[in-house]
Order: C-alpha cells, then structure tokens, then sequence
C-alpha cells in the first residue's frame, strides 16, 4: 500500500490509475463499504475509521519561512521585511493525527503490517511515532496508551509556513478567545514547533510547524515519555507590551 495519511481518516492512494486502490487482502477480515465517490471505508483494529481513496492532493509551491543568520548567506534580501504582522498565516497541509489508544501495541501491529507504517520514533509508556510509506514528514499518525476510557482522538494538526506564522495563528486565535492548551514550544521528537488550542470538536487542535522529514535509513530512537522529553522548550502567550518610563 502506498498511501499518504490527509488528517481525517482517509488515507489517499497515489498510483493515479483512477482505480478504487486500497490494500484488499490485508483487509480482507473485516467489513469494507464503498461510498458513492469510490471512497473505500473499514475500521482499524480498534475501530477507528479508515478511508482510502484517489489522492485529491494539489503539488504545492510555496516560500517557506526566510531567515537572516550570521555566517549563512542571507535568505531575505536587502530592504525585505521579515516581520509582517498581516501575513495570512493560514495552515498550509494537514500534518498528523494522534489518538488515544487503549492497546497501543495492537494498533502499531496493524498499521505497521496491514498498511505499510514506519516506526519513527518511540515514547515508552506512550507509543510509537508513525509515518505510512509515501510520506516523510516525521509522523502522521501518533498512538498514546491510555485508559479505554480515554479512547479518541487526542489531537489533529496543520502545517504551516514556519515558526513566524505559526505564532501569528496563535496569537490571533488567543485574541479571538480560544483556550491555549499547550504551547508554543518545541517538539523534541520531529523538531515540530507547536501550539495547541481547545477545539470546539472536543479535541485539540495543533499548529505545527518546521517538523523532520525522514527516510528509510533512519534508526528509531526511544525515551521515556515525560516532561523533558516532550519539548525543548516551553513558552506562554503574554498580553502585548512595550518598554517606556
Ligand atoms: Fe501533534
């Protein structure tokens, strides 16, 4: 199966033959329905949604975030602005999906033999950071072990230009009056700059931000799932101010 994770359950096969692709065999023990549109629908082992359908994705050319370092040359040029404080700052591709997961073992079995997933990354205590086969970013799918009780989706995330932008969302989202949840900071696995806000969907919502992209040669690393491990740094929104007697 090669197919890239959109954010939403769906995962998007690529070939482009306009077939209806998804990986039959490997889901051959459970129910598959076919929407109207050709969308393949089945459940995980814990009964998440999965969809599968022709990639509807749109190739991307876009600046990234642009900075000035001493030593580098230049990335703006002269006379170029770097702080725009009416930049659009919209999220640009869904990143990732975490869910809380009562058996996480169970689930990364799954994904990583039915689907084709890789093991990026490794919390113990939580679980593993995934990414399916066509997609390099980090992860696009984080499983958590928790209580059953606790089972759903933790948090979905969006991409957007870099750090900058990631902190202008943030902070209109502030102003707009949504609860920050987590952030900004920065992750230590996948190097992702971060913000989470309470959503009005009853999960998190994240930007993100910068994350690693990967191949097939890298080895997973392991750490304990605390604090220190979860970020380099964490930082608070504080209400704007200026210097003056
Ligand atoms: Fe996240």
């Amino acid at each position: 199966m090669s197919g890239e994770k959109d954010g939403s359950g769906l995962y998007e096969a690529l070939d482009g033959t306009g077939l209806s692709i998804y990986p039959k065999d490997e889901l051959s023990d459970r129910q598959v329905q076919v929407r109207p549109d050709g969308t393949v629908e089945a459940v995980d082992d814990l009964g998440f949604a999965l969809g599968f359908r022709i990639t509807r994705r749109r190739k991307l050319t876009l600046l990234p975030e642009r900075i000035n370092s001493p030593g580098a040359a230049p990335q703006r040029g002269f006379n170029e602005i770097g702080a725009n404080e009416d930049a659009a700052a919209l999220p640009r591709t869904l990143s990732h999906v975490v869910y809380f997961v009562p058996d996480a073992a169970k689930m990364e079995a799954f994904y990583i033999q039915r689907l084709g997933f890789a093991v990026m990354d490794r919390f113990t205590g939580g679980g593993p950071f995934l990414r399916p086969a066509s997609n390099t970013d980090h992860h696009t799918l984080f499983l958590i072990q928790t209580p059953e009780y606790m089972k759903g989706i933790e948090h979905f995330a969006f991409h957007m230009q870099g750090p900058t932008e990631l902190m202008l969302a943030g902070s209109r989202m502030v102003k707009k009056g949504y609860q920050s949840f987590w952030g900004p900071g920065r992750h230590k696995f996948g190097s992702n700059w971060f913000w989470y806000f309470n959503s009005p969907m009853g999960t998190h919502a994240e930007f993100d931000a910068d994350m690693d992209v990967f191949d097939d040669k890298w080895e997973p690393r392991v750490l304990p799932m605390r604090t220190e491990h979860s970020q380099i740094f964490l930082l608070e929104h504080r209400e704007k101010w200026a210097p003056g007697g």
